[in-house]
């Protein structure tokens, strides 16, 4: 007999996301920023910027996905995270942008468009608020004053999130 796999994780399903993924430098400065926060500060690893959620999905769509990534053109911009935020419903306390860049917006909305091509079923009610979760179980809003990083963005990354004993594990995939 085999041994039964997790029944959170079936090994014919995979928890996906898109994100854009920081270079170290970048994962250093944002780091830093989480001096700022109360609350359990996610490992500097796990750092992001979500572009879209995809929740449990079939293995076998993997290809497909990974070309989405292909065919999505790739990003050159650069992010001026210059504010910490608090999502009160959900105790996050993030860093974000005053302003979010055109470029970042137009990024998010080819990807929702080409998941939709192929037949993905994502939400396009939900707005899209872009930002790098530093902790969770915030009890209060950090103070929003930081210095600003500047982070280069070259490549949007599709990422497989585990969730282990200690929390949670990001594995990049394609990117
Ligand atoms: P969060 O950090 O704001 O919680 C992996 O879980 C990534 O996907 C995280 O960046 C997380 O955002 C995001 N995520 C998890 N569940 C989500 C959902 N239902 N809708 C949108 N993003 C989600």
């Amino acid at each position: 007999m085999n041994f039964p796999a997790h029944p959170h994780h079936p090994p014919e399903h995979a928890r996906l996301f898109y994100a854009l993924w920081p270079d170290d430098a970048t994962r250093a400065a944002l780091m830093s920023l989480q001096a700022g926060v109360q609350g359990r500060k996610v490992p500097a690893e796990n750092l992001h910027v979500t572009l879209a959620f995809l929740g449990e999905q079939p293995s076998r769509l993997l290809p497909a996905l990974i070309d989405v990534l292909q065919r999505l053109p790739q990003p050159d911009m650069v992010l001026k995270i210059d504010r910490l935020g608090y999502f009160r419903r959900n105790r996050i306390a993030w860093a974000g942008m005053s302003e979010v860049p055109a470029e970042l917006t137009g990024l998010h909305q080819s990807l929702s468009e080409l998941l939709r091509d192929t037949g993905m079923d994502i939400r396009s009610d939900s707005r899209f608020r872009p930002h790098v979760t530093l902790a969770r179980d915030a009890p209060e809003a950090p103070d929003d004053t930081i210095v600003a990083v500047e982070w280069k963005v070259k490549s949007a990354v599709l990422v497989r999130s585990m969730t282990a004993p200690g929390g949670s594990v990001y594995s990049v995939l394609a990117g």
